[in-house]
């Protein structure tokens, strides 16, 4: 993984490069395009184990000692699945972390209302999280960081509460540089966590060459 700017991290890996190159490809169809998101998941939740903390603890295998590395933090992640199209992102990211804390948070950009100056109005139908200490490492799961909006506003969530989690990661896979500056001005503490930032926001709000509506993909609706 490589740092592009200050806390916007790109994963380069061949293998998350081939799962981004099935799920941009039109031909891909959903059950193919469903498994290469769970797989990014997967992908992501390994590459973010770079950003949590690790110990160096002496362990003995069965003929003798050995210094090895602990990830500290790998049983304090909450997961936010931002639903819909967060869903198979997130069983892979289960895969990694299979001891973490899930909060759901199902979010709506206002299409019909319109894009304006780059941002959705956002409606928030159902939010429940799990209890976030300050010792937690937060993960918001979006496949799609595109104009941001939906993300501010799960990021109020969030921060909103009695305690502040340890560590927010906000997890995609493609994301757009409005999005990205958008997020950094705001909450300029957040990991931002990603495999390709895509040159276009159409004026759909959609992430041009992008993969499409990763929704609409994962669950058959076109
Ligand atoms: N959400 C999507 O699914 N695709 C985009 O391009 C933007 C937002």
């Amino acid at each position: 993984m490589k740092e592009v700017e200050e806390k916007v991290w790109i994963i380069g890996s061949v293998v998350a490069r081939d799962a981004l190159t099935t799920i941009r490809d039109k031909k891909t169809q959903q059950v193919g395009f469903r498994k290469s998101v769970v797989k990014m998941g997967r992908i992501g939740g390994y590459e973010s184990m770079e950003l949590l903390n690790t110990e160096e603890i002496e362990i003995e295998t069965p003929l003798g000692k050995c210094m090895g590395v602990a990830v500290v933090d790998k049983e304090k992640i909450v997961i936010i699945n931002v639903l819909r199209a967060a869903s198979p992102f997130v069983e892979g990211l289960l895969k990694a972390f299979p001891h973490a804390k899930q909060g759901v948070i199902s979010a709506r950009r206002k299409e019909e209302k319109g894009m304006k100056n780059d941002s959705f109005d956002i409606e928030i139908n159902y939010a429940k999280f799990p209890e976030i200490t300050d010792e937690d490492v937060v993960i918001i799961a979006d496949p799609m960081l595109a104009t941001g909006s939906t993300l501010l506003e799960i990021m109020k969530y969030i921060t909103e509460g009695k305690q502040k989690p340890k560590k927010i990661i906000l997890l995609s896979i493609i994301s757009t540089k409005i999005g990205i500056d958008k997020i950094r001005k705001a909450y300029p503490d957040t990991i931002i966590v990603t495999v390709s930032i895509d040159p276009v926001l159409n004026s759909d709000g959609y992430i041009v060459p992008g993969l499409g509506d990763a929704g609409d993909r994962a669950f058959g609706s076109i």
